[in-house]
């Protein structure tokens, strides 16, 4: 698994020079799906559940599970969020990054830090012993209480491998002391969706008429950001299988 998380990673690095205003969101899921082919993985989105495409690229108000789209044209301000999960030697891995297209303003910036500073304080939570709502509680008490965002509820994490979804379920939000007990060598990711107004979110169709597929979109219209890393919970602490930084995350390699 950290194999298949640090080719991963390697995507997401690759992806920081790619992502820039006038590309549309088709050409970050090319580059993904080159990158890990070529590297010997397998995207695992691809035909998971009927999904035709290596990543999910959600924009500003889009939540998650959106499709990337030839059309769709990114622009200076805008904020992207691409989902990824790859299967190497049989071994799963699963990350979403959220990038700045050109430069975002204050307000998103603000909400970028946010929610990958409440990832890691869920992270942090991951430790054999503490409890599911120790995970959830952190996170929604940094993002809610704390930042006035909306912690999306109807999207959560998950335990992975060997599949790409397995149990436990991993809310974003809870109450601390309560739920499954963690222990070592469970592997889940986190993955917040913090949104700038409300928690709520609506499906969306795409508009192919040969895809059936549904996304998510905030209510309000509000912009929403992401991280998600897969770990390992170890008796030496969590373990991030999908650090794209040696120097930012040496604790918990
Ligand atoms: N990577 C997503 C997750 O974090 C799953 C996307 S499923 C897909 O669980 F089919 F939309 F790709
Ligand atoms: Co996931
Ligand atoms: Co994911």
């Amino acid at each position: 698994m950290r194999k298949s998380g640090a080719l991963l990673a390697a995507v997401h690095v690759g992806l920081r020079d790619i992502i820039k205003p006038g590309i549309s969101s088709m050409e970050i899921e090319k580059f993904a799906d080159n990158y890990i082919t070529s590297h010997g993985g397998i995207p695992g989105e691809k035909g998971f559940e009927g999904y035709k495409y290596a990543t999910c690229v959600a924009v500003n108000d889009e939540v998650a599970h959106a499709t990337p789209r030839q059309n769709l044209i990114l622009h200076n301000g805008d904020l992207v969020k691409v989902d990824m999960t790859v299967t190497l030697d049989g071994y799963q891995s699963d990350s979403c990054w959220s990038y700045a297209v050109g430069e975002v303003s204050p307000k998103i910036q603000k909400l970028m830090d946010v929610t990958k500073k409440a990832l890691y304080l869920g992270i942090d939570q991951a430790v054999v012993g503490n409890r599911l709502g120790d995970i959830g509680y952190a996170i929604q008490h940094y993002t809610e209480d704390e930042n006035g965002y909306g912690d999306v509820r109807d999207l959560i994490g998950h335990g992975i491998q060997p599949t790409m979804h397995e149990q436990p379920n991993v809310p974003h939000y809870g109450e601390p002391h309560k739920g499954l007990r963690l222990k070592e060598g469970m592997t889940i990711t986190i993955e917040p969706m913090i949104n700038e107004g409300t928690w709520q979110i609506m499906a969306k169709e795409v508009s192919d008429p040969n895809d059936s597929w549904e996304y998510y979109v905030t209510a309000d219209g509000g912009w929403s950001c992401q991280y998600e890393h897969t770990l390992a919970i170890t008796k030496d602490g969590p373990k991030i299988l999908t650090s794209q930084d040696p120097i930012a995350d040496a604790k918990y390699l």
